[in-house]
C-alpha cells in the first residue's frame, strides 16, 4: 500500500459576481436576511456560454501548471459534480479530451456537496493500490443552471465554481491521507433534490411547468441534519486517531451555511483561527467549496506543509464525509 498525498491545487470561478443587493431586485429578500442566515455576501455566476466542463478544464490546467506536469501524465480524472454538461458522455470525458489527457480513464461522481471528498477518497485508494500514480480530482458545479431564480429560499444560497486537486503517492510517509469516514443515508433523499430530468420523471412540458428541473430543498431539515452529522463525523475521526481539537491545524468544511460551520467548530472545541470560512464570497458552489476554501487558506498563509487538515461535508442524499490529511505542499 502506498500513502496518497495531495500534491497540487487549481481553482476557477467565473468573473461575473451576483451580490445580495442584486438578488434584492430579483426576489423578495434582503441583504441582511441572507447575510445573517447564511453568511453569504456574493457569489460568482457563469455566463450562458460557460458550462461545468469549461470551469473544470480551467481548474485542471491550473493544478497541472502548479505541479509542472503535462495532462498526458494523468492516469485518471474524476469529475465531481451534480451539474454535468449533459447526462452523457461524462464530463470527465469532455475534460480529458480538452486538456489532452491521452491514455487516462475517468468518470463523474455524484454525491452532491460531499462529492469532492468522495472523489479524494476514491483517488487516494487508486493511488494506495499502486495501480495509479497521478489522479486528478475535479469538483465543478454550475449551480446557477439548476437554481430557480424565482425561489428565494434556494436561489440566494448557491454559486458557480471549480477546483482540482492532484493525488499522488507520497514519498514522505509522514505526509498524506491519515484517515477518512464516508457515509450515505438515503432516508434523507426527499429533503434536497432535483426531482425531474432522470428516469423517474423525464423532461416533459409538465415537469418544466412545475419547475421540477430545479433544486428543491427543505432547508430546516437539511440544516438540522448537517449541523449534527458534520460535528459527529469530525469528532469520530479525531477521536479514533487519538487526536484532540488542539491537534487540528485547519478545519476546511463544505461551505453551505456559515451557521453550520460555526456550530460544528464550536462543538468540536476549535478556535476561529482553526476554521476556514469563505462562503461570504462564493456562496455554496457544491463540489467547488472545499478546493476553493483550501486555495484561500494557502494564499492567506494559513495552510502549510505538515499541517493537519480536516475536510468535512454533508450534502444531499444525505451524504456525509470527513477526511484527515497531513498537508504535503
Ligand atoms: O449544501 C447542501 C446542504 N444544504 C444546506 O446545508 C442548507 C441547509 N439549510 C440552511 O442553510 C437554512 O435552512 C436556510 C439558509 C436554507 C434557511 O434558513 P432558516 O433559518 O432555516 O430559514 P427558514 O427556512 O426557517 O425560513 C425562515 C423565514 C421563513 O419565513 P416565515 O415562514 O417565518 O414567514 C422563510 O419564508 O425566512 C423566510 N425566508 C426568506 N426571507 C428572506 C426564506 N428564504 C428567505 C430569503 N429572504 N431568501
Amino acid at each position: 500500500m502506498y500513502r496518497a498525498k495531495i500534491s497540487a491545487l487549481g481553482c476557477y470561478v467565473p468573473p461575473r459576481v451576483l451580490t445580495n443587493f442584486d438578488l434584492e431586485k430579483m426576489v423578495d429578500t434582503t441583504n441582511e436576511w441572507i447575510l445573517e442566515r447564511t453568511g453569504i455576501r456574493e457569489r460568482h455566476i457563469a455566463d450562458p456560454d460557460m458550462a461545468t466542463s469549461d470551469m473544470a478544464v480551467e481548474a485542471a490546467r491550473a493544478a497541472l501548471a502548479q505541479r509542472g506536469i503535462e495532462a498526458s501524465e494523468l492516469d485518471a480524472i474524476l469529475v465531481c459534480t451534480v451539474t454535468p454538461d449533459m447526462m452523457f458522455p461524462s464530463t470527465a470525458c469532455l475534460v480529458q479530451d480538452r486538456i489532452g489527457a491521452k491514455g487516462a480513464w475517468g468518470f463523474d461522481l455524484i454525491a452532491a456537496c460531499s462529492s469532492f471528498l468522495y472523489g479524494l477518497t476514491t483517488a487516494a485508494h487508486l493511488v494506495a493500490a499502486g495501480s495509479h500514480r497521478k489522479v486528478l480530482v475535479i469538483g465543478a458545479d454550475t449551480m446557477s443552471r439548476i437554481v430557480d431564480y424565482t425561489d428565494r429560499t434556494t436561489c440566494v444560497l448557491f454559486g458557480d465554481g471549480a477546483g482540482a486537486m492532484l493525488v499522488e503517492p507520497s514519498e514522505d510517509d509522514s505526509l498524506g491521507l491519515v484517515d477518512f469516514i464516508n457515509e450515505i443515508d438515503g432516508s434523507g433523499g426527499e429533503f434536497l433534490k432535483m426531482p425531474a430530468g432522470g428516469s423517474r420523471l423525464p423532461a416533459s412540458h409538465e415537469t418544466v411547468e412545475k419547475r421540477l428541473h430545479y433544486v428543491h430543498q427543505e432547508g430546516q431539515q437539511v440544516f438540522k441534519y448537517a449541523v449534527r452529522r458534520m460535528y459527529e463525523v469530525c469528532r469520530d475521526l479525531i477521536e479514533r486517531n487519538g487526536l484532540t481539537a488542539r491537534d487540528i491545524g485547519l478545519l476546511i468544511p463544505h461551505q453551505a451555511n456559515a451557521r453550520i460551520i460555526y456550530a460544528t467548530a464550536e462543538r468540536l472545541g476549535l478556535k476561529p483561527e482553526q476554521v476556514v470560512v469563505n462562503i461570504d464570497r462564493y456562496g455554496n458552489t457544491t463540489s467547488g467549496t472545499i478546493p476553493l476554501a483550501t486555495q484561500d487558506a494557502i494564499q492567506s498563509g494559513r495552510l502549510k506543509k505538515g499541517d493537519l487538515v480536516l475536510f468535512a461535508a454533508v450534502g444531499a442524499g444525505f451524504t456525509v464525509g470527513a477526511s484527515l490529511w497531513r498537508w504535503a505542499f
